[in-house]
């Protein structure tokens, strides 16, 4: 970072960050890319490319980019969304096409399909190639378009095993975070056509998130790229050891079983979620609560197989003392 090559990126003169959107553009067989400050500037650039006010997007329950921005997607987007699918917080193409309606004013009208993969609040869980591609499918015949919020996309490919241009291969356009699994201290990056990313730029300025020598986040993101992306398979084996963990822990219920990525949610059985945190910290481990008696917690690069066994052992420890 400290020698990367910078310029003015407003005046599309950094060539750092050129070189990580071009990067990034081709591992994902797209035309073209946008580095932005954050996954949530990310998400809503995206909706107001594709959406005017009151335009209704279709998504998963829980989706992030209109369960945890701030409003952003009411706010800002003027979207009015529409969750489908199921107890797992997916859906699948049967799902998209029974949401489908008829043109009639009382209807808003249904612009977008937005998924999230891995989906957040769901555990990290995974739309898989197929169901993908149905989706998308379905989608067409409805002349509409598919965005991916893809903060975690590479987690997704890691955990099926397969090249991540292969998953959104249909998808209109989409996005990757650098600054979670992977590492990096700052960025997402937008990707897509080439007029899309054109419009996303315009969005990127109005919103306040077009930098100068951004040159030196962007270094940071082509190391990440070039390091962290195997190493995610760790990640996702680590949360294989929590989870088991909390799998086997009195006082405490696994929610994500089939988790497959490196997310684990989990409920205190007694007491509130909040007062476990309060607890945990107490004991030297952070982790967040996601409801009343629901916690999330997320390994990364920074946490080893040592630092994620400790933490196993805390978490029984202080639920044995709940309990
Ligand atoms: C799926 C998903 N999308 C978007 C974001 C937003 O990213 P940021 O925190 O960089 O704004 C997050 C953050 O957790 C996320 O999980």
């Amino acid at each position: 970072m400290a020698t990367a090559e910078v310029g003015d990126d407003v005046w599309r003169e950094d060539p750092t960050v050129k070189a990580l959107e071009r990067t990034v553009a081709e591992r994902f067989g797209k035309a073209a890319a946008l580095l932005v400050p954050s996954g949530t500037m990310a998400n809503q650039i995206a909706l107001m490319v594709y959406c005017r006010p009151g335009d209704e997007v279709l998504l998963a329950p829980g989706s992030h980019c209109i369960a945890y921005e701030g409003g952003a997607a009411a706010a800002l987007a003027g979207v009015q969304p529409r969750e489908i699918g199921d107890a797992q917080m997916l859906f699948g193409g049967a799902d998209l096409r029974r949401a489908l309606r008829p043109a009639n004013i009382h209807y808003p009208p249904t612009r977008l399909v937005w998924l999230e993969n891995s989906h957040n609040r769901a555990g990290g869980a995974v739309f898989d190639l197929d169901a993908i591609d149905e989706i998308c499918a379905v989608a067409r015949s409805a002349e509409l378009t598919v965005h991916l919020d893809g903060a975690r996309i590479l987690n997704a490919a890691i955990a099926l095993d397969r090249p991540v241009d292969a998953l959104v291969e249909h998808v209109d356009s989409t996005s990757l975070c650098l600054s979670k699994g992977l590492g990096a201290p700052v960025g997402s990056v937008l990707i897509g056509s080439a007029a899309f990313i054109e419009s996303a730029r315009r969005y990127r300025k109005m919103l306040g998130g077009a930098m100068r020598q951004s040159g030196i986040l962007a270094a940071a993101g082509l190391y990440a790229l070039a390091h962290n992306v195997e190493r995610l398979r760790d990640d996702h084996a680590h949360a294989r050891l929590l989870a088991a963990a909390i799998d086997r822990a009195e006082g405490l219920t696994l929610r994500n079983p089939q988790g497959r990525t490196n997310i684990v949610l989990f409920d205190v059985v007694e007491g509130d979620a909040a007062d476990f945190v309060e607890r945990c910290a107490g004991a030297g481990l952070l982790i967040s609560a996601v409801g009343d008696q629901t916690l999330r917690a997320v390994t990364h690069l920074d946490v080893d197989r040592n630092a994620c066994l400790r933490a196993a052992e805390t978490l029984c420890r202080v639920a044995g003392q709940q309990s």
